[in-house]
């Protein structure tokens, strides 16, 4: 104990001395600004301060610790702001039961399929908000008190800052007598792991131009990312870092380790953050990233001093009022360091002890199981196949389906790189174990070889989802939906095929030979649609050609000999029915040149359709740039997100 205060003294004596001599000369830490309405604002105390946190459903005992935790923000200051990201009604109820634009509920983020939301999402989100302070907390931490005061003492640092704090540990917390929660959920005896709180870290930091990193975020879920977030901070050196655990009495009410915390709603949710930690090591920083806690620079409280220590550069520097009165904190300072524990709090363990956890990436769902969680009500799917050259496409795809709350689609990838893509992206996939291997290149596009090889593995998936008891909508990636086709399909009805005619002459019947389109359709789950399709893919099987022309040629009759009016096919041994889609609700590439139009989407939404089929055009290259530069795109690749309609959003005024 001797040992600890003759070095902590002598930290402070060089840090002085620094002082002294160079003031506050150095380009790492900030200097105050004095020109402008400094003590205004630590009187006022108005700085308006968001808190972001993804909770959890608002059910039992989880749903008690938030609340708990969320009150205890709310009664910060009137200008603390609560967004809650989360699609779960309850959570939606949560934020009802509060003053009007109290406590927001944002849903317009991307979320994987089981509901988690994605953190690079949340943070680009975070700037739509009208806010002096942004935080994120973890939906567990209660604040007991000091963050107000440290945030206003901190706003005043003429460089951009990120705040981080780690929560105490709750059992020094029991007989203090503020602790504004409830004695029951305190005193459990409970086994308090003080690792795990690092990835309950709050971060804070002030809404300035300056981003946080330098870089692209990674799409991490929520509840993964803190450590690759400061470590990034540190490295990037765009934003003063700084540790105010010890200003900031926060602790975490949830008592479940990392892993156990993880297995929540759904079994098995740790593939989320196994793919998290696949994407740390993908994007050079180690996931459970070495930030060395301990060489932060710490924000400490001296009797109403708030004073910066960094101790790796033996820096002690005043911050906030009383900043001119050195004697004074002189006296104080080995007083306060002294009773700092925290000062070397967290550099107490080393975050490299962390368990890390296997890194194969595979989803524990079998397709059976991914079926059952995402199809809708009617045991319906919609599905798609794609390659790692279409990935962009397929993202595109993905997120048009998701803005029309179609949640119910299913990735089927032909390569492990797909298969891994989509996992990090969130979404349910499954790879097919029959696909051929070598089929990912550029150029599998229409009439190529590769093209009949893929065009196949589609229609044997089909086969084995309709068998497993599921209505199969199949849709190519390179189609864009502008509304809601399922109704419309669904109510053909049982030993209907419904599907999109190739038909690109604007007169005539759209059932003639080879107009099928196997790009899109809509197969029920039913006896004769299942025999109807096993007869395509076993006629497609000795074929030399993709499966489309299995399709017309198995269904229609060659020369369409099955033909029936000007619009339907009946496949006579099955007795099931071809039904082509009106060319106006789902036109295919070539009709009525639909892409060439100066306003793709205008001019469809006028006509009323339903999709629009971006085919009739060859090559990989080509078939993309024509639909980013039509508008009906809605991904993007450079932050693995959404396209989101960024508009501002003013919390309430106080
Ligand atoms: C706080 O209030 C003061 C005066 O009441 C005002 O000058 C200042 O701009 C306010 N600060 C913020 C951040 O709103
Ligand atoms: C938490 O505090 C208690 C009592 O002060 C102490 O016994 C325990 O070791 C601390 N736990 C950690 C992880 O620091
Ligand atoms: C966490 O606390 C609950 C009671 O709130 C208890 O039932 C559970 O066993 C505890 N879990 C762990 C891992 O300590
Ligand atoms: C979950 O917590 C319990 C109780 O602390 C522990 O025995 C178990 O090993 C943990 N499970 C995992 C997967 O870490
Ligand atoms: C962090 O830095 C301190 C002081 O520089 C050093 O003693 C410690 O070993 C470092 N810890 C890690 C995990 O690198
Ligand atoms: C399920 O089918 C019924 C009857 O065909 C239809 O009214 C309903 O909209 C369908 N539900 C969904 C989620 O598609
Ligand atoms: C469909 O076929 C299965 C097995 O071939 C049979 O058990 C079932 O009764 C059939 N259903 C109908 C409606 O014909
Ligand atoms: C198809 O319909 C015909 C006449 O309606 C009927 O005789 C035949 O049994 C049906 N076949 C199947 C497989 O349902």
């Amino acid at each position: 104990m001797k040992a600890f205060h003759v070095e902590l003294w002598s930290i402070w004596l060089s840090g002085f001395l620094l002082i002294l001599l160079s003031l506050y000369a150095t380009q790492r830490l900030p200097s105050l600004n004095n020109d402008h309405g400094r003590d205004d604002v630590l009187d006022s105390g108005n700085l308006s301060i968001t808190i972001f946190t993804a909770p959890k459903p608002f059910m039992d005992s989880t749903g008690t610790r938030q609340t708990l935790a969320v009150r205890s923000w709310l009664a910060l200051s009137p200008y603390v702001t609560v967004v809650l990201f989360s699609q779960h009604p309850s959570v939606a109820s949560f934020a009802n039961a509060f003053d009007s634009g109290r406590v927001l509920v944002d849903t317009n983020i991307d979320f994987t399929f089981l509901g988690s939301p994605f953190f690079h999402s949340m943070i680009a989100k975070s700037c739509a908000y009208l806010s002096d302070i942004f935080a994120v907390i973890d939906p567990e931490t209660v604040i007991l008190s000091g963050f107000i005061s440290t945030l206003n003492h901190v706003y005043e640092l003429d460089r951009d800052w990120l705040l981080v704090a780690l929560p105490q540990n709750a059992s020094n917390l029991d007989n203090r007598k503020q602790v504004r929660v409830q004695e029951k959920i305190l005193q459990q005896n409970r086994p308090w792991n003080h690792c795990y709180n690092a990835e309950r870290m709050l971060i804070a930091w002030n809404n300035k131009d300056m981003p946080l990193h330098n870089g692209v975020l990674p799409p991490f879920i929520y509840g993964t990312h803190n450590n690759w977030i400061i470590h990034e901070a540190i490295s990037s050196e765009f934003r003063f870092v700084f540790d105010a655990s010890s200003t900031i009495e926060s602790f975490n009410l949830n008592n479940a380790t990392f892993e156990n915390s993880t297995s929540l709603d759904i079994e098995n949710r740790k593939w989320e953050y196994i793919g998290n930690s696949h994407l740390g090591a993908n994007y050079g920083s180690f996931f459970y990233s070495e930030a060395n806690y301990s060489n932060l620079p710490k924000i400490l409280t001296c009797e109403n001093q708030y004073i910066m220590v960094d101790i790796k550069k033996n820096i002690v520097y005043p911050i906030g009022r009383h900043r001119g009165e050195v004697n004074r904190m002189k006296e104080n300072a080995m007083h306060c360091i002294a009773h700092q524990k925290s000062v070397t709090r967290i550099s107490d363990f080393s975050l490299k002890d962390q368990k890390k956890i296997s890194l194969s990436l595979e989803l524990p769902f079998s397709l059976e199981s991914l079926l059952s969680i995402t199809a809708d009500r009617n045991k319906t799917i919609v599905l798609t196949v794609s390659g790692y050259s279409y990935k962009d496409m397929l993202m595109s795809w993905v997120c048009r389906l998701r803005k029309l709350s179609i949640e119910n689609f299913i990735v089927s990838a032909l390569d492990q790189e797909t298969y891994q893509f989509s996992i990090l992206q969130g979404i349910p996939v499954f790879k097919d174990p029959i696909a051929p291997s070598d089929i990912s290149f550029d150029d599998c596009h229409f009439g190529t070889k590769c093209f009949q090889r893929v065009t196949k593995v589609k229609s044997r998936i089909v086969l084995k989802i309709l068998k497993l008891g599921y209505n199969v909508l199949l849709s190519d990636v390179d189609t864009y939906w502008f509304r809601n086709p399922i109704p419309l399909l669904h109510s053909f009805g049982r030993a209907v095929l419904v599907a999109q005619s190739d038909e690109y002459q604007e007169q005539g019947p759209i059932n003639l030979p080879r107009r099928l389109n196997s790009g899109f359709y809509y197969a029920h789950s039913d006896n004769q649609t299942i025999a109807a399709i096993q007869k395509v893919v076993k006629h497609a099987e000795t074929s030399g050609l993709s499966e489309q022309p299995s399709f017309y040629d198995i269904l229609c009759g060659k020369g369409g000999s099955n033909r029936v009016g000007d619009n339907k096919c009946k496949e006579p041994e099955t007795n099931v029915t071809v039904h082509f889609l009106d060319r106006n609700l789902f036109p295919n590439g070539a009709y009525q040149n639909l892409w060439q139009e100066k306003n793709v989407k205008a001019t469809c939404l006028k006509k009323g359709c339903y999709i629009i089929h971006n085919n009739w055009i060859s090559g990989r290259l080509k078939k993309l740039a024509r639909q980013v530069s039509s508008g009906l795109w809605e991904y993007d690749p450079s932050t693995r997100m959404c396209i989101q309609s960024l508009h501002s959003i003013k919390p309430r005024a106080h």
